[in-house]
């Protein structure tokens, strides 16, 4: 992950300092976990219909932006099938021996979650085809004319994988998967929600209105929520008596910068340089970069998702440009329009 983002509180990637508050935070069951009803539904039955038989869970794929609960979801699906955990993620496996070893050692049943699972080597990748279908390990024993494959019985397993691009993932490897769960992004009154669980597991005392003020900036995202709600409360310890509240929760966040729908102050940089320096663009990627002092993938990666999404930023043939809706929310009034204004 690179600096920029490891310091930004707006990031949906998983930060150092959060992995004591996701922690707490998961909820361990589908009752408790809020949202994304249509993938939840789904596995309700999957889950009940597998446990009724007596068999492991199909293998599942859930794929969507960060920063939305696969990982939560992936332990969730352990904890009701009442099966172990085994976390790793697509870079992690360097070799097939890493794989091999990972699946031997689980227990009959278990859940093994491949996070990233789309940055599988392609020599790792063969190694979990007959591991998925057939519960079999193919080992090649020896070299040359007189190598031969020997092939050795796995404990049967749920492979849970995810992805934030599901596009990149190769068809056989898709292909393998039973149950495929697509992650949306959750609405400000299911943040809202998420929000207040989190507040009554910390102990934090916030009123509704506090609790959507937070909700409507964290773009979709529990991770940012959650990670908005913690700085909120510092404001409303040191500001008020502790409780947080529409207006101490938009103090807080016009202190971080952060503003009604989310955008930090390298958002607002990006979009106000196209417009005053570029007339709002058609403008290249890497004129912006040099622009606003930030690396071109930086930008890519990190700051276009979220305001392509909410359709501030276009990509064209010719350049990035800044959208209607993107002047709007700027309050910079659009040079067609400005001239349909003075006529
Ligand atoms: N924390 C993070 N994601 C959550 C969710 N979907 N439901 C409840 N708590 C969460």
């Amino acid at each position: 992950m690179d600096f920029e983002n490891e310091n930004r509180i707006v990031s949906p990637d998983f930060l150092e300092s959060d992995s004591d508050l996701e922690m707490s935070l998961r909820p361990k069951t589908l009752r408790e976990y809020i949202g994304q009803e249509k993938a939840k539904e789904n596995l309700k039955i999957y889950i009940e219909a597998a446990k009724g038989r007596g068999e492991q869970l199909d293998h599942v794929l859930l794929y969507g932006p960060p920063g939305l609960g696969k990982t939560t979801l992936a332990g969730i699906i352990a904890n009701e099938m009442q099966v172990q955990i085994r976390v790793t993620s697509g870079p992690a496996i360097e070799k097939p021996g890493d794989l091999a070893a990972l699946l031997t050692n689980l227990g009959d049943g278990d859940v093994l979650f491949i996070d990233e699972i789309h940055r599988l080597s392609r020599s790792v990748e063969e190694v979990l085809y007959p591991a998925m279908e057939d519960n079999a390990l193919d080992i090649i024993i020896g070299k040359g004319p007189s190598a031969r494959s020997i092939r050795l019985d796995l404990p049967k397993f749920t492979l849970v994988g995810a992805t934030t691009r599901a596009g990149q993932l190769t068809a056989p490897l898709r292909d393998r998967f039973g149950v495929i769960a697509r992650l949306e992004m959750y609405t400000p009154e299911q943040l809202s929600q998420i929000v207040r669980r989190s507040a009554g597991i910390l102990g934090i005392a916030i009123e509704d209105e506090g609790a959507l003020e937070i909700a409507s900036r964290s773009r979709g995202t529990p991770r940012i929520a959650n990670r908005l709600l913690k700085r909120a409360r510092d404001f409303a310890e040191v500001m008020g008596n502790g409780v947080i509240t529409a207006d101490n929760a938009k103090i807080a966040l016009s202190r971080m910068e952060i503003d009604e729908l989310g955008l930090d102050s390298v958002d607002r940089l990006l979009l106000t340089s196209m417009i005053r320096n570029y007339n709002g663009g058609p403008v290249g990627l890497e004129t912006i970069a040099a622009t606003i002092g930030e690396e071109a993938v930086t930008i890519e990666d990190v700051y276009e998702p979220y305001l392509m999404q909410i359709g501030f930023l276009s990509k064209t043939p010719r350049g990035r440009v800044v959208t209607p809706l993107g002047y709007r929310h700027l309050g910079i009034p659009m040079p067609g329009q400005q001239q349909l204004d003075l006529s």
